[in-house]
C-alpha cells in the first residue's frame, strides 16, 4: 500500500487497523510506541501490491504481517519457546559457504528432480501446513493449483480444510499425505485407505511434535475478543469438525497425538499401505538408521518450522548426520527455514533429494491467493536457477559436496 491516495485522511482508520495486527501486538497490547507513525509510513510505501511486484519472499511476509488477523498470523508465524529457533534455522545456512566453479556453459539449466517414479519441474516441495483455509478461502485448493503450475511436489496435511481427493484433482497429479495419526487405529486405516485411493504415492508420518510450547498462539487466545470467537470453539470436536478427513468421524471418541507412539508404529503403517512411508522431523543420524530398520522408504529432516523443541540446531545442520547414516538407500527431504535459492543450493549440494516450504508459500496464499503461492514458488526457482548458473551446475546432480565448503 503506498500512500497516494487521498490517504492522508485515512491516516487515523489505517493506524487504528494497524494497531490492531501482528506488527503491533508483536510491539505489546496493540499500543504504537513513539515515532511509529513515521515508521509506518515507511513500512507501508514498501509494502507490495500486487504478486507480481514481489522481489523475495519476504515481501510477502511483509504483507502478510500488516494484513493478515492478528491471531491467524501468530498461528502461523509463531516459533517454539522464546522464538529462538526462526533465527537459528536462518543462520545454519550462512555456516556453509559456494564454491563458484567458472566458464561452464550454463544457458541451459535444468531444475526438474525425480522421486518415487515422479518427475518434478524444481526441487521446491510445499510442505504439509493444517487449516489453510484460515488464510485463504480456496485454501489448499488454492496452493494445489499453484503447486500445479510450477509441477511440482504438495504433501497434503491431515488437517486439510479440503479433502484429499479434491485437492488431488486440484493438483491435477498425485499428491502425498501428511499422517497425524489419531487414537482409533480403524479410523487412521480408513484415513490412509482413502488417501492412497485418491492416488497419493507417498504417506509421511510426523513424528516431531509429541508436546510444544508456542507461546505467541496462547497469549493471543488468552487475549482473544468476540470476532475470533465467534469462528473459533473451544475443544477438539470444533477444531476438527472443519477439517476435511474428519467429515465422518465420531469426534467425540477420537483423539489425537503422537506421544504413545514407537518405532513399530512404522512398521505398521508399512504393513498397513502400498504407499512409500516417510518419517517426518527426523534430526539424527540414530534416528535416520531406525527410519531404515524399519522399512522406511524415506525421510523429511524438519524441526517443524521452528515449531518444535528448541534444540540451537538448525534442520540445514542436522541434515548431514542423517544423510550419512543413509548412505543414499532412501530419498532424504528436508524443511524448515529454506527462504532462498541459495538455501536450496546448499541443501542439494549436502545430498538432500528436495526441499518443502512451509511458511513462505501461506505468506503468498495470505497475501493474494494461488496467484501469491505461485509467484512465491517461481521467486525460489528463479534464484535457484541464478545461483546454478553462478555455481556452474546445469542441473540438479552436478551440484554436490564439491559446490560447497561446510
Ligand atoms: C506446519 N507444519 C505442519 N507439519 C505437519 O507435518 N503437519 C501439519 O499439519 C503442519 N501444519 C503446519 C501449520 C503451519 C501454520 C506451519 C507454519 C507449519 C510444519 C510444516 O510441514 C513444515 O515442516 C514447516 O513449515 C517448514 O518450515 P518453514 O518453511 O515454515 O520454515
Amino acid at each position: 500500500m503506498r500512500l497516494r491516495r487521498s490517504e492522508r485522511e485515512s491516516r487515523r482508520a489505517l493506524l487504528r487497523f494497524i494497531a490492531s495486527s501482528p506488527l503491533a501486538y508483536g510491539l505489546g497490547a496493540g499500543l504504537l510506541p513513539r515515532g511509529a507513525e513515521a515508521q509506518l509510513d515507511e513500512l507501508l510505501e514498501a509494502l507490495i501490491e500486487s504478486p507480481e511486484q514481489a522481489l523475495n519472499v519476504f515481501d510477502f511476509q511483509e504483507y502478510v504481517k500488516v494484513h493478515m488477523p492478528t491471531g491467524h498470523y501468530w498461528y502461523m508465524a509463531q516459533g517454539a519457546d522464546d522464538q529462538r529457533m526462526l533465527t537459528v534455522n536462518r543462520e545454519g545456512f550462512t555456516k556453509i559457504q559456494l564454491r563458484a566453479r567458472r566458464l561452464i556453459d550454463t544457458s541451459n539449466v535444468d531444475t526438474s528432480v525425480e522421486l518415487f517414479g515422479q518427475r518434478y519441474d524444481s526441487p521446491v516441495f510445499i510442505a504439509p501446513c493444517g487449516a489453510l483455509a484460515t488464510f485463504h478461502p480456496e485454501g489448499e485448493l488454492a496452493v494445489a493449483r499453484a503447486a500445479g503450475t510450477a509441477n511440482t511436489l504438495q504433501i497434503l496435511s491431515t488437517v486439510t480444510n479440503n479433502s484429499v481427493e479434491d485437492v488431488t484433482e486440484a493438483r491435477g497429479a498425485p499428491l502425498w499425505y501428511q499422517l497425524y495419526p489419531t487414537s482409533d487405529w480403524t479410523f487412521t486405516r480408513a484415513m490412509i485407505k482413502r488417501a492412497e485411493d485418491a492416488g497419493c504415492t507417498a504417506l509421511a508420518l510426523t513424528v516431531d511434535i509429541p508436546a510444544r510450547n508456542l507461546e505467541p498462539i496462547a497469549r493471543f487466545r488468552r487475549d482473544s475478543n468476540e470476532e475470533c470467537q465467534a469462528c473459533h470453539q473451544p475443544g477438539f470436536e470444533a477444531a476438527f469438525s472443519t477439517k476435511a478427513m474428519f467429515a465422518d468421524a465420531d469426534l467425540s471418541n477420537l483423539g489425537m497425538g503422537i506421544r504413545g507412539l514407537t518405532w513399530d508404529y512404522v512398521d505398521r503403517l508399512k504393513d498397513a499401505t502400498s504407499m512409500n512411508v516417510l518419517v517426518k522431523g527426523i534430526v539424527t543420524g540414530e534416528d535416520a538408521g531406525l527410519c531404515l530398520e524399519h522399512g522406511a522408504d524415506g525421510i523429511i529432516v524438519s524441526n517443524h518450522g521452528s515449531r518444535a523443541e528448541d534444540s540451537g540446531r538448525s534442520s540445514i545442520e542436522c541434515l548431514p548426520e542423517v544423510l550419512d547414516a543413509v548412505d543414499g538407500r532412501v530419498p532424504v527431504v528436508v524443511d524448515s527455514g529454506f527462504r532462498r535459492g541459495t538455501d536450496v543450493f546448499k541443501a542439494l549440494a549436502l545430498g538432500a533429494s528436495g526441499i518443502c516450504i512451509g511458511k513462505p508459500y501461506i505468506w503468498g496464499l495470505g497475501a493474494f491467493g494461488q496467484p501469491g503461492v505461485e509467484r512465491v514458488l517461481a521467486i525460489l526457482n528463479r534464484e535457484l536457477r541464478i545461483v546454478m548458473q553462478q555455481m556452474g551446475t546445469v542441473d540438479i546432480a552436478s551440484i554436490t559436496a564439491s559446490s560447497i565448503q561446510a
